[in-house]
């Protein structure tokens, strides 16, 4: 199996250039809404559609996923898509929005992107080799003290039905540390902890596609990826990732 770092970081930012065409176009942008608070835009369904066909062009022994066109029949081997992840910022001309590939084999990821067009910031990592920041290696801070920790969260679109809607769990959080941050993006957030720009990011009710490329890059930079009770492992239903130095620390308010 054999993968081209350039050929994908062509394509992605191929897909990059569609998406930030109707970014600079917003008031003729089509939003609808998939359910109260879950955005789908003209940009989502394009920019995926893009990814879609040029992946399979390149690489036809690969299945795909993406979050607005579905699964293909091949499972076993994927690329795991979310066009827009941030879609409710971009609708808004706000920057962090980007766009998230992953690709899977048995289980395994073995490549991730995560670009931010708006941004131009294209994080990548590959297993076992290490991950970038726009072609220069990236690592987790080494910030060991949650008081002068940065976090960051979010609050899935669709949390309105859940017991526990991580309001109570920031506020023990944000008491606790010096800052604070909900940028809107969990893909990018991800990449943020890989960067070493905040120590830790926790979210709830994610699916795969949200987490699976910048899952890889955080940990290819150092990061620990457990769920809440600190098992290893990517739980988009309760996805911790932390530079490492705080995680004990940080599991005890989760
Ligand atoms: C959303 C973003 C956001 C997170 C939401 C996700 P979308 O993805 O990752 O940061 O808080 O839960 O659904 O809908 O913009 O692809
Ligand atoms: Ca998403
Ligand atoms: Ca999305």
């Amino acid at each position: 199996m054999s993968i081209s770092l350039t050929v994908l970081e062509n394509i992605i930012r191929e897909a990059g250039s569609i998406a930030m065409s109707h970014f600079n176009d917003l008031q003729n942008l089509a939003i609808t809404k998939k359910s109260p608070r879950d955005l789908v835009t003209d940009a989502d369904v394009a920019v995926e559609a893009f990814l879609r066909e040029a992946l399979a062009k390149h690489y036809p022994q690969f299945g795909f996923w993406g979050e607005e066109s579905g699964k293909s029949e091949n499972q076993s081997s994927r690329w795991i898509v979310d066009p827009i992840d941030g879609t409710h910022s971009f609708s808004r001309g706000q920057y962090f929005w980007g766009i998230s590939v992953a690709l899977e084999i048995d289980r395994e990821l073995i490549f991730g992107a995560v670009y931010a067009p708006a941004l131009d910031d294209y994080y990548v990592a590959e297993k076992g080799k290490g991950a970038w920041k726009n072609g220069r290696p990236i690592s987790v801070s080494n910030e060991n003290n949650l008081a002068d920790a940065m976090v960051g969260t979010g609050f899935a679109c669709l949390r309105s039905y859940l017991k526990d809607n991580n309001l109570q769990r920031f506020c023990r959080i944000a008491e606790m540390t010096t800052g604070q941050r909900r940028f809107g993006s969990a893909a990018i957030d991800l990449c943020l902890v890989a960067d070493g720009q905040i120590d830790a990011f926790w979210e709830q009710e994610l699916n795969l596609y949200d987490v699976a490329a910048g899952a890889l890059i955080a940990s290819e930079a150092g990061a620990t990826v457990t769920d809440f009770q600190g098992n290893e492992g990517i739980f988009p239903k309760n996805i911790l990732v932390t530079n490492g130095e705080i995680l004990k620390q940080i599991l005890l308010l989760m």
